[in-house]
């Protein structure tokens, strides 16, 4: 075979062991996803060593099920094994990452979109024959929820902390009664976390996905702020003219069906001294530096969700990959007349401030 002449054998099998590793690990994350789901890596956190048995009473899961799950967790090197005392040991560093969901370090929440985004995957392919997209309804609900986990953990230890002190404006208003909107709120944690931070201030969450406000509105009922932030199914075009101190979009415009109406409907629903937050994922409008981790998931992401709901409304499909030129384009060609990139060190997080 002419081909077998150009193949360089040691590249080739790297090339496929590498693969393979990525198809174990693929298959590994189903086994986590069962594990957060359940509450085995809960059941493991500050437990020390365990047995199997004492393993199935403290998670409430099926011994023999259990034994080949711990086998895997093992042999991924997430568990320890002591061999002599036939126990399973989840360190406090594994324990952060997959069982304390108050733990900036958690990321156990992306193993369930990484089971909901693989559930979607046969009609995503449709979609690559057939053109158009997938409209959120298809989705598993739980994909939903997976995004709402997935940015609570962001939420709660920067939001407050980190992005709005950046912002000396929105924090003086929300202090003194100010209102602010979350355009795309999804499960409405942004708001409802805002809302527990500035005792005078109000909140407004709107998003096109009716499972995700029904959500919000427990979560803020759940928290006692319902008095003081209400969820509305709808987008940033159903919002009143010139109310908001501070209106937020934290990883909505690069999904949106038309993000050049959105920008210009809030551009419309915030006071001219207000201010617009945009979180985006910061990955590049160059492919080239994306050749990371972040670059896999989010593209990956990307085709399998962002693009695909934009595209089923005929919508732009800008991807995850929008970046600050085109961010900045949107906002100008809205009518903003400032954009700011936020000095703030983040691995996931880019946010741009934008005011009228
Ligand atoms: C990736 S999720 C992020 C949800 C939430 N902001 C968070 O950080 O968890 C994107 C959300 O934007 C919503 N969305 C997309 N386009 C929208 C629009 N034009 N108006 C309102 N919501 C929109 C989707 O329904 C979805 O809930």
């Amino acid at each position: 075979m002419a081909g077998n002449e150009k193949l360089d054998l040691e590249k080739a099998r790297r090339v496929a062991q590498g693969v393979m590793g990525d198809v174990a690990s693929a298959l590994h994350i189903q086994l986590c996803y069962i594990g957060d789901r359940l509450g085995i890596f809960k059941a493991m956190m500050n437990a020390g060593p365990l047995s199997i048995d004492a393993l199935a009473a403290a998670s409430g899961v099926d011994r023999r099920y259990l034994r080949e799950w711990a086998a895997a967790m093992v042999a991924a090197q997430y568990v320890d094994y002591d061999k002599s005392a036939q126990t399973y040991f989840l360190a406090p560093e594994y324990a952060a990452a997959l069982a304390d969901d108050q733990s900036p370090f958690f990321v156990a929440s992306y193993f369930q979109t990484a089971q909901a985004a693989a559930a979607i995957a046969p009609r995503v392919a449709q979609a690559f024959k057939d053109g158009g997209g997938v409209d959120q309804s298809e989705y598993p609900p739980s994909l939903f929820e997976a995004f709402e986990r997935n940015s609570g953990t962001r939420y709660r230890h920067k939001l407050v902390r980190k992005w709005l002190p950046a912002m000396p404006q929105v924090v003086q208003a929300l202090d003194h009664g100010g209102i602010m909107a979350d355009v795309g709120c999804g499960g409405g944690r942004a708001a409802v976390m805002i809302a527990q931070a500035f005792p005078n201030a109000r909140a407004v969450g709107v998003d096109v996905h009716p499972e995700s406000i029904a959500r919000a509105r427990e979560l803020a009922a759940h928290r006692g702020v319902a008095d003081r932030v209400t969820f509305e199914v709808g987008d940033a075009g159903s919002l009143p003219a010139e109310k908001f101190d501070f209106v937020s979009t934290f990883d909505v415009v690069h999904d949106a069906v038309d993000p050049a109406g959105l920008m210009r409907s809030i551009h419309n629903a915030i006071k001219r001294d207000g201010t617009y937050l945009v979180q985006e994922i910061n990955v590049s409008d160059q492919l080239t530096e994306n050749i990371s981790t972040l670059g896999k998931l989010g593209y990956s992401i990307s085709t399998l969700y962002c693009l695909a709901t934009s595209l089923a409304h005929e919508g732009a499909g800008l991807g995850i990959g929008m970046g600050e030129a085109k961010a900045r384009e949107l906002a100008a060609s809205a009518g903003f007349s400032q954009f700011r990139r936020l000095p703030i060190k983040d691995e996931v997080a880019i946010l741009f401030e934008i005011r009228p």
